[in-house]
């Protein structure tokens, strides 16, 4: 039988204080599911972090923390490339030649930009031009497969049009990107219901203290229906629990949801627990990775100076075709 082509597969993480469970099943597990099977790149997206994080200390301590988190996850930087975007700056050359190419409307329809306008953030150049240097991160590599959360759909819908138009303009260059976005873990609800992000404050850190685990746990949201009815599983409650489960145990827990007699109280716990063991593993790596800082940013940069020759490959073609290459 013919081994199937290995896909080139790449995704980035914004570096904005603890990571959570909604980075973990979004993208994070998927990112080390993949290094199996197909060429892998992951990268601390710092370039985009800095358009909401002001501060260097808290910038540079989060991407240390980022890099931690994935490594002690399991991201196995021999057989992939690991590395933080600003080390390969070719990015924003990239980004650069590509908003000269990218119509203001595509900006303007950007629904995480709109987002974060009603929130009353003030805008910076670089949060509004944030999908274009989404698109160069993953155009610089030919990238086949990008695996995202539900929310980031849109940017990269706006890349593969971006894609298209400068292939159109200038000739085949960019290879058009697919998302993979995987329908169990579309959105993952933080502890109010809405989607679990860190700007919502409404996470459950994957490392964070066995306490702060807990009380995260036990204050999501529940309705108050009374023990001896049936419960409702369109809830965060039980779509936060399933997320641990196999099968069998979640046709169990349906039961339990089904029937009668059920503690959301119970559950919580049962949930806390798990949160615990399934990431007790990682825990201890995680602090090996922390107090050794030189040895991640070792890891990281070999992994910078691999794909800068993929980045500079594909940023001559780019000048080639644009004619910026001063041949003539
Ligand atoms: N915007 C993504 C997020 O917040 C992070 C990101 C930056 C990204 N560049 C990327 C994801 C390229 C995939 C591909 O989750």
């Amino acid at each position: 039988m013919n081994k199937k082509k290995k896909l080139r597969v790449l995704s980035g993480i914004q570096p904005s204080g603890s990571l959570h469970l909604g980075n973990y099943f979004g993208m994070m597990s998927r990112m080390i599911d993949h290094q199996e099977n197909n060429e892998l790149f992951c990268f601390i997206a710092d370039y985009h972090a800095l358009t909401s994080t002001p501060k260097a200390d808290v910038l540079s301590s989060n991407i240390f923390n980022a890099a931690c988190d994935f490594l002690a996850l399991g991201l196995d930087h021999e057989k992939t490339n690991f590395w933080i975007q600003s080390d390969v700056p070719a990015v924003t050359e990239l980004a650069w030649i590509l908003a000269s190419q990218t119509n203001i409307g595509l900006m303007e329809r950007s629904t995480s930009y709109k987002d974060k306008l009603s929130k009353g953030i003030k805008p910076n150049m670089g949060l509004y031009s944030y999908p274009i240097l989404m698109a160069a991160d993953i155009l610089l590599f030919n990238t086949e497969l990008v695996p995202v959360g539900k929310d980031q759909k849109q940017h990269l819908e706006i890349t593969r049009d971006i894609a298209n138009r400068f292939n159109h303009t200038f000739g085949k260059t960019f290879t058009i990107p697919t998302p993979d976005i995987r329908s169990e873990t579309q959105l993952i609800p933080g502890i109010d219901g809405q989607k679990m992000s860190k700007s919502y404050k409404n996470t459950i850190p994957i490392f964070g203290s066995e306490k702060i685990i807990r009380k995260k746990i036990m204050s999501i949201i529940t309705d108050n229906a009374s023990v001896d009815l049936p419960k409702n599983k369109n809830s965060t409650l039980f779509e936060l629990y399933c997320l641990f489960l196999n099968l069998e145990e979640k046709e169990n827990l349906i039961n339990r949801y089904d029937g009668r007699g059920l503690r959301y109280g119970d559950i919580k716990i049962e949930l806390f627990d798990r949160v615990m063991d399934y990431f007790s593993p990682y825990r201890q790596k995680r602090e090996q990775f922390f107090s050794r800082p030189d040895d991640v940013f070792d890891i990281l940069s070999l992994g910078a100076k691999k794909v800068n020759i993929i980045a500079l490959e594909t940023i001559e073609k780019v000048r080639l075709v644009t004619g910026l290459s001063h041949t003539i």
